[in-house]
């Protein structure tokens, strides 16, 4: 069995146990905890209602002289497959996880991006937080992507890698926020690379925040010229490599094995390397992986958007203009196949858009 299987199979057993995994005592609550649990929405303490959420119903609620916020757990999420249908539990395993790291003396002061837990309760399907009054991130400034992965690097030094950064998972009152933690799974540091063991080494903290996010924001200053969005990639870049430089440093001191400072070295000196010489060439090698992938998490997931098809228009026209290139750089099927599979991909896409 994968990892990835085993972890399916244990949290589907939880499921099955009717075991209760609970944060806090119900007594925590600044409403009665029956209350919440019934909350649809319509109720005069409800604030505002989320319903793009695909695996849970979101509520801003106001109680005891403040803001919160609520999830609820969906009969159905409306991701199709196992990760989907278990993501409300495993948000609230990650959570109970975050409540023990955000009180590591070395690692707590880099987590106040972490949103914290005011009580949960899985078999209620319950998570309440603190509301946070925050906006969207549009254009990923220096202060921004600091603080992301200065929170990324204690995350993956207390074992927890994130897989969905995407757009709708952070937000920014002055200090980058997390609080979508349905896609973070366990993994161990010093041994594996990421929640797959050693068996996918392309995926990583920066991979991932490029890949659900940072790539679908530099297209349009792809569109106002390439300059703009070369040095918007740079900026990121510089960012991603101290943070990892300063990863390994760690990992090392931790005893870390070969296997994963060696690879983590291998990234660490493609980036340095490109950042001093011709970052073009990195440009377009982690923008087609970035697209590409996220394609295939939205067909995986039958969870596309209007943004999925852009993502293939970008895509499409890699293929026509840039494939002996993009062949020098990466591992890459003939230019016909790779235009027959977006064809199929955009049919898909177009069918199974959501919200
Ligand atoms: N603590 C919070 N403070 C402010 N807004 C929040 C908070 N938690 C969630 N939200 C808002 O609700 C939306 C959905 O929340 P969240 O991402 O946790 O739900 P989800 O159902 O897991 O979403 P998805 O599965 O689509 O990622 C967020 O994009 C955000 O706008
Ligand atoms: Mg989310």
């Amino acid at each position: 069995m994968t990892l990835e299987q085993q972890r399916h199979a244990a949290q589907l057993a939880f499921v099955a146990s009717g075991a209760e995994l609970e944060i806090g005592t119900r007594d925590d609550c600044p409403l009665p905890l029956e209350q919440l649990e019934a909350t649809l929405g319509t109720e005069p303490y409800v604030r505002e209602c989320f319903s793009a959420g695909l695996t849970a119903h979101v509520y801003r609620i106001h109680a005891g002289g403040r803001d919160w916020t609520l999830k609820r757990a969906r009969e159905r999420c409306k991701v199709q497959n196992v990760d989907g249908q278990t993501s409300f539990l495993n948000e609230i395993q990650r959570r109970a996880d975050l409540v023990v790291l955000k009180r590591d003396p070395r690692l707590g002061e880099h987590l106040s991006a972490v949103v914290d837990t005011r009580y949960a309760s899985f078999r209620r399907g319950v998570l309440l937080s603190p509301w946070i009054d925050g906006e969207r991130i549009q254009t990923w400034n220096e202060r921004q992507l600091l603080q992301l992965f200065d929170a990324l690097v204690a995350l993956l030094l207390g074992g927890l890698f994130e897989w969905d950064l995407c757009p709708g998972n952070t937000l920014d009152d002055g200090q980058v926020r997390l609080f979508d933690f349905g896609y973070m799974y366990r993994f161990d540091p010093l041994r594996q690379f990421n929640s797959n063991g050693t068996a996918a080494p392309g995926f990583h903290a920066a991979e991932r925040f490029e890949t659900r996010q940072y790539f679908a924001h530099l297209l349009p200053l792809e569109q106002q010229s390439d300059h703009l969005a070369l040095a918007a990639f740079a900026l990121e870049k510089r960012i991603a490599l101290d943070a990892y430089q300063r990863l390994r440093a760690e990992l090392l001191a931790r005893g870390a094995s070969s296997t994963v400072l060696d690879w983590l070295g291998g990234i660490i000196a493609e980036w340095r390397q490109a950042l001093s010489g011709d970052l073009d060439a990195l440009y377009l090698k982690e923008a087609w992986r970035s697209h590409w992938l996220d394609l295939q998490d939205d067909l995986g997931g039958q969870t596309c958007t209007p943004s999925t098809l852009v993502r293939i228009d970008w895509l499409e026209q890699a293929v026509r203009e840039r494939h002996a290139d993009l062949q020098r750089l990466t591992a890459l099927g003939s230019a016909h196949a790779l235009q027959a599979e977006l064809r199929e991909a955009r049919r898909n896409a177009r069918q199974w858009q959501v919200g």
